[in-house]
């Protein structure tokens, strides 16, 4: 369709790319095929589908649309946001050699450390916001570069492009997770990245009702052997969830619009109230990365971090939020409220947190679109108990 072929807005490819109307009832809403095989004419001739552990018509056009959203060629969809990092991973070969960011979502050095080390893949984690340490830790067998920026949950930045520029040269894959800002705000295929993924679980969904992932592709060979692995080793997306996605992207720009209006105005309470000693948000002036935020993102989000000074302030104020929820996730339309060290990071062990500064008293908040007015409310009731 026309908002495919030619380059247009992204609002307008979220609502048209991959969800054109279906062909056979004109129905405006993308149709859920559930099925799981499809009838063929004769032995080798059918429709393009087969099977759908291979394929699916909803899951097509999500991909399309993914694709698109990112700048990519391609996109693969798998049934979580870790499913898709473990597939990424099967790209890479025994004595291959991966560096990382050191401040990663818990789940992802888990997958690396607790399952694929042990398959003789070798992993290193450097603090990435300063693209020299990847270019020292990069070695003979370094084949990827992991990173995520801004990282969670201490908001910290990674220059894509620099990092690029120092994989590049040396035909280092570069993977982005690009989770926490969406599409809307950071595309890192246009700076230089050669695969992103998300949680699609998080902001892409919008809603906390279904988990997914994708990753988006930029050249040919990364794309075949991405479906391969749905077809291998099937860990593929529903069709349901599928199109759960399809249903929240409509809206994808308008709502990273609210999330990121109502996230400076939370930033700017938090960072104002006398009883947080520090707020991580790189939308505020003093977060040392503010320059390379308005660079290279379009918006800030809606991800902040506060540290309260201590477990027990931590819990004392989680304890009384109403408006908030407390929760692991982030990036849906309820603003969710979550403790990392006991939650997305306890994974990390208290000596991995200590090592990158991840303290007890922090807590996330993912500014959903509420009235911004009753969230201010709700904090600000809720701190009054440290
Ligand atoms: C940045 C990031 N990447 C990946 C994941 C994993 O995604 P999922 O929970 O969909 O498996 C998460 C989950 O919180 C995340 O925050």
């Amino acid at each position: 369709m026309a908002a495919k072929k030619t380059k247009a807005g992204f609002a307008t490819r979220a609502i048209h790319v991959g969800q054109e109307p279906d062909p056979t009832t004109g129905a405006v809403a993308p149709p859920i095929f559930a099925t799981s095989t499809y009838v063929q004419q004769e032995i080798g001739k059918h429709k393009g589908y087969e099977y759908a552990r291979v394929s699916n018509p909803t899951r097509t056009r999500l991909e399309e649309n993914l694709a698109a959203l990112e700048g990519g060629l391609a996109a693969r969809v798998f049934s979580s946001g870790m499913a898709t990092i473990n597939a990424i991973t099967t790209l890479l070969k025994a004595g291959d050699h991966v560096v990382c960011g050191n401040n990663l979502y818990g789940g992802t050095p888990r997958l690396f450390n607790q399952v694929w080390s042990d398959f003789g893949l070798e992993f290193a984690y450097v603090d990435t916001s300063d693209a020299r340490n990847v270019q020292k830790a990069i070695k003979k067998n370094t084949r990827m570069v992991f990173i995520e920026t801004p990282t969670n949950p201490l908001m910290a930045l990674t220059d894509i492009r620099a990092v690029s520029d120092v994989c590049r040269p040396k035909k280092i894959d570069l993977v982005v997770d690009n989770t926490f800002m969406s599409p809307y705000f950071q595309q890192p295929i246009a700076l230089g990245a050669d695969l992103v993924v998300h949680s699609t679980t998080k902001f892409l969904n919008g809603h906390s009702d279904g988990l997914g992932g994708v990753v988006v592709c930029t050249r040919q060979d990364q794309a075949d052997k991405l479906a391969f692995l749905q077809k291998a080793a099937g860990a593929i997306l529903s069709p349901f969830e599928c199109w759960l996605i399809l249903r929240g992207v409509k809206t994808l720009a308008v709502r990273m619009e609210k999330h990121d209006e109502s996230g400076r105005v939370v930033a700017e309470f938090l960072a104002k109230h006398k009883k947080l000693k520090k707020v991580f948000f790189p939308g505020l002036a003093d977060h040392p990365q503010h320059d390379l935020a308005k660079r290279q993102m379009s918006g800030f989000g809606s991800m902040i971090t506060f540290e309260t000074g201590s477990l027990s302030n931590a819990n004392k104020m989680l304890r009384k939020v109403k408006v908030c929820s407390l929760g692991e996730s982030l990036g849906g339309v309820e603003t969710l409220i979550s403790h990392p060290a006991t939650m997305t990071h306890a994974a990390l062990g208290e000596k991995g947190r200590q090592e990158i500064g991840i303290t007890d008293g922090l807590v996330r908040i993912s500014v959903g679109i509420e009235d911004v007015e009753d969230l201010i409310d709700d904090l600000d009731q809720a701190l009054s108990a440290i």
